[in-house]
């Protein structure tokens, strides 16, 4: 009797869908733990020993906000630094192509973790009561809600960009680069937002790094262009092949 070897079945193709179910994923886990932890934190026994742990009592939650913005804004200067310069032939030639594009979807998630948790920490202020609408809906809060606007819709942009990460082959490297390019309206939204909404701005501390992260985006963006334009006419005015 022969025994002829049986095909092994042909992996399975993923789905162009798949990206998207998996965003959908996670943002439902995400948004799912976040109302559990301001439920726990609001409503329940654990709500009173909560504010009996904060070392700064009802200003706590205010510190934390102000603190947590400066770090997104931070991560977000470093994530727009590093985009531009990944493309550069110093990074590539020194920086494996993998590595600095895993770098640069880290950097830009964290800003969304950290800004996120900016907003989800006014839920807990005392002297402004801010309601989940406040966070989700711009111009609508009880403080300065213009300025604050352009933070919340950085971050629905910021979280957009992020996504479509992984979305390259499903709308197409073009539509992909110019999603991309949102993050420097996203950058001066931002910047915008800290200066006009944060109580710090007066201290010099933060007006330097407000100033100094324009300063090296503007910088950079600059040196881009110019070299982006250098090699199209180098490529333009090399001789055509034989
Ligand atoms: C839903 C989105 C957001 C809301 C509701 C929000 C809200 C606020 C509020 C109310 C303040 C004033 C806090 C104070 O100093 O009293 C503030 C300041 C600030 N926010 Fe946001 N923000 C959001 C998104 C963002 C994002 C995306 C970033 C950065 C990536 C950011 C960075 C900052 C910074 C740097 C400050 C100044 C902090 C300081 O002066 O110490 N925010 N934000």
């Amino acid at each position: 009797m022969t025994t002829s070897a049986r095909p092994s079945p042909r992996p399975e193709r993923p789905s162009r869908w798949q990206p998207v179910l998996e965003t959908g994923r996670g943002a439902l886990i995400v948004l799912a733990v976040a109302t559990l932890i301001w439920f726990l934190l609001r409503y329940t026994l654990l709500a009173e020993s909560f504010a009996w742990a904060l070392p700064y009592g009802g200003k706590t939650a205010w510190y934390l906000t102000r603190s947590t913005g400066v770090v997104a804004y931070l991560f977000l200067t470093g994530s727009t630094m590093w985009g531009i310069l990944l493309s550069t032939k110093y990074v590539r030639e020194q920086v494996p192509a993998p590595v600095s594009l895993e770098m640069h979807r880290l950097l830009s998630w964290l800003t969304a973790a950290w800004s996120a948790t900016h907003a989800f920490l006014l839920l807990f202020d005392t002297y402004y009561v801010y309601t989940l609408r406040d966070l989700l809906v711009p111009f609508v809060g009880p403080y300065r809600p213009i300025d604050v606007a352009w933070g919340i819709i950085a971050l629905y942009v910021l979280v957009l960009v992020n996504v479509s990460f992984g979305w390259r082959q499903l709308i197409g490297a073009n539509t992909w680069r110019r999603v991309h390019y949102l993050t420097f309206v996203v950058f001066g939204m931002v910047t915008w937002h800290g200066w006009a909404a944060g109580t710090d701005t007066s201290l010099m501390g933060m007006r330097l790094l407000y100033g100094g992260s324009t300063a090296v985006v503007l910088f950079l963006t600059n040196y881009r262009i110019i070299t982006a334009v250098q090699a199209k006419r180098t490529a333009a005015s090399a001789p055509a092949r034989p």
